[in-house]
């Protein structure tokens, strides 16, 4: 139903509005008793944002736009359907599929008991998540492979510093239900893709961490190689070693970079099968004129991958190795984070992926080989502002409309109606009466055109549109004021 018209005469509005419709002098409110800040007597502590999280401001968003709309442009470019999964899960889920000997399960997992005292953890990636949407929906039962893209944040609990955080976001591709290492170096062409198209100079990073079968037999040499050099290792790797020795590859650490120069290399024990895979890899990457870079070393910090593994990093990364103790590390912790915005984007990569044959059998599903990567979106903005990439903030106003008088105001309120429903961003600052004060902000906002209503304009049914650049009025037909816009905005 619609409302009634307004009754003038009602006594409702009688007592607001006078005769002739103006609006009484309403009484100014009562002051309540809140104190005002100079006379607290105690301090009141604010709250403060948790570390390691961050709130994404109005004038950050415009990086997230640009990057989440290309990140779905070529979802659905390369035929990506979207997914959301929960941000909360059962702990068993990434405790499974990650590997509890992984620097996650151990110690970057926000988990809890819920009030049903069953223990439930803040996704720590998107993978595991997208495993178990595959078995619990039947996705089996699709034509295979299954793409599916997403997109949302993901939490680790892990000392924060330049692009590392406790709440940061990914967007991620996974292929489901394809063995075909075409489907491998087709990932790594849109990871590299996704990067180029944002405006980044990136390289693909790339190895095989072969399978069960290979790595076994790798591990047994390894393990006897790092032993000889044991006394020199780092204490991370010392405890590594028994538990994860494959991740003595990828110590950032000095001296064990040093000895890893001479430890053997997993692709030389690659079984016939995953050395095929791997070669046919790299021609398609050639194929497609990728740049790669083989990395011996990569071999990713969770579980679950088996064959291809690789990571996209800055074409400028500068490997920088961390020299300094835990103990140092933690009392600069706090300066870090302070200094993190300033700070270059060095020693992480932007994304990284790889092939999971056996993560949904492991789970319980059938048998089905997959393939995927996730880059994280903070990173991305870091690099994006280092490149000094141009970003277009699609929620810049694009006119301001200015209003001088109470029936201008009037006026002006169902115009901006009207040039919203036109597509054309308006600001405004109706509640402001001073021409100079709109101008002033209108110039803040840094917007093309102003549109302005005074008194005269409303009685000869005109406005005035200034150019801001140049600081020329004209007085055009308020009527054609949509039109004018429109001509003049290129729109
Ligand atoms: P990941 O290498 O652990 O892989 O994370 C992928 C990306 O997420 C990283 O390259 C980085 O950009 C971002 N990232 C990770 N941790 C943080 C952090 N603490 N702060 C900021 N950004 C971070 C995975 O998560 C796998 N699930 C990728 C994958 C998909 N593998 C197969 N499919």
């Amino acid at each position: 139903m619609g409302r009634k018209p307004k009754n003038k005469k009602s006594p409702f509005r009688a007592r607001f509005f006078g005769r002739h419709g103006q609006t009484k002098a309403v009484k100014k409110p009562v002051d309540d008793n809140t104190p005002k800040p100079e006379e607290r007597k105690t301090k009141i502590k604010t709250p403060q944002l948790l570390r390691g999280m961050k709130d994404i401001l109005p004038n950050e968003q415009k990086y997230w736009y640009y990057i989440i709309n290309k990140a779905e442009a070529l979802a659905w470019g390369y035929t990506f359907g979207r997914i959301d999964t929960p941000i909360l899960e059962s702990t068993d889920l990434f405790v499974r599929t990650i590997g509890k000997q992984t620097d996650i399960i151990e110690k970057e997992m926000f988990s809890f008991e819920d009030q049903g005292g069953d223990s439930v953890t803040l996704r720590p990636e998107g993978t595991a998540s997208i495993a178990r949407a595959f078995i619990e929906h039947g996705m089996i039962n699709l034509p295979q492979p299954v793409k599916l893209f997403y997109c949302g944040p993901m939490f680790r609990y892990d000392r924060p510093q330049a692009g590392r955080q406790r709440q940061f976001h990914q967007v991620g591709f996974e292929v489901l239900g394809d063995a075909s290492p075409v489907v491998d170096a087709q990932l790594v062409i849109l990871a590299h893709n996704f990067c180029k198209e944002l405006g980044l100079d990136v390289n693909a990073q790339i190895n095989s961490i072969g399978c069960s079968t290979c790595r076994t037999e790798y591990k047994k040499e390894l393990i006897e190689y790092f032993r000889s050099k044991r006394s020199s290792l780092c204490e991370n790797c010392k405890r590594r070693l028994a538990k994860n020795p494959l991740r003595l590859l990828d110590c950032k650490e000095e001296g064990c970079v040093k000895i890893r120069e001479e430890a053997p290399q997993l692709v030389d024990w690659l079984c016939e099968p995953c050395k095929n895979h791997f070669v046919k890899v790299l021609e398609y990457l050639d194929e497609a004129e990728v740049p790669y870079i083989l990395n011996p070393y990569l071999v990713r910090g969770l579980d679950y991958y088996n064959r291809t593994a690789f990571e996209i990093w800055p074409a400028d990364n500068i490997p920088e190795p961390e020299k300094k103790k835990e103990e140092e590390i933690k009392s600069e912790e706090k300066k870090e984070e302070e200094k993190e915005i300033a700070q270059p984007l060095r020693q992480n990569a932007l994304g990284g992926g790889g092939r999971y044959d056996t993560l949904i059998y492991g789970l319980g599903g059938r048998d089905t080989p997959a393939c995927g990567f996730a880059i994280g979106i903070e990173r991305l903005i870091l690099k994006i502002k280092e490149a000094g990439v141009e970003v277009d903030d699609p929620t810049k106003p694009q006119i301001f409309l200015a209003q001088l008088g109470e029936t201008a105001k009037r006026k002006a309120l169902v115009l901006f109606e009207e040039l919203r429903r036109n597509n054309i961003r308006v600001a405004e600052s109706f509640a402001k009466d001073s021409l100079r004060q709109q101008l002033e902000m209108a110039n803040r906002l840094g917007v093309k055109l102003t549109l302005i209503l005074g008194q005269k304009e409303v009685m000869d049914g005109t406005i005035l549109i200034r150019d801001m650049e140049g600081g020329i009025q004209e007085v055009i037909d308020f009527n054609k004021t949509i039109e004018e816009i429109k001509k003049r905005l290129d729109i």
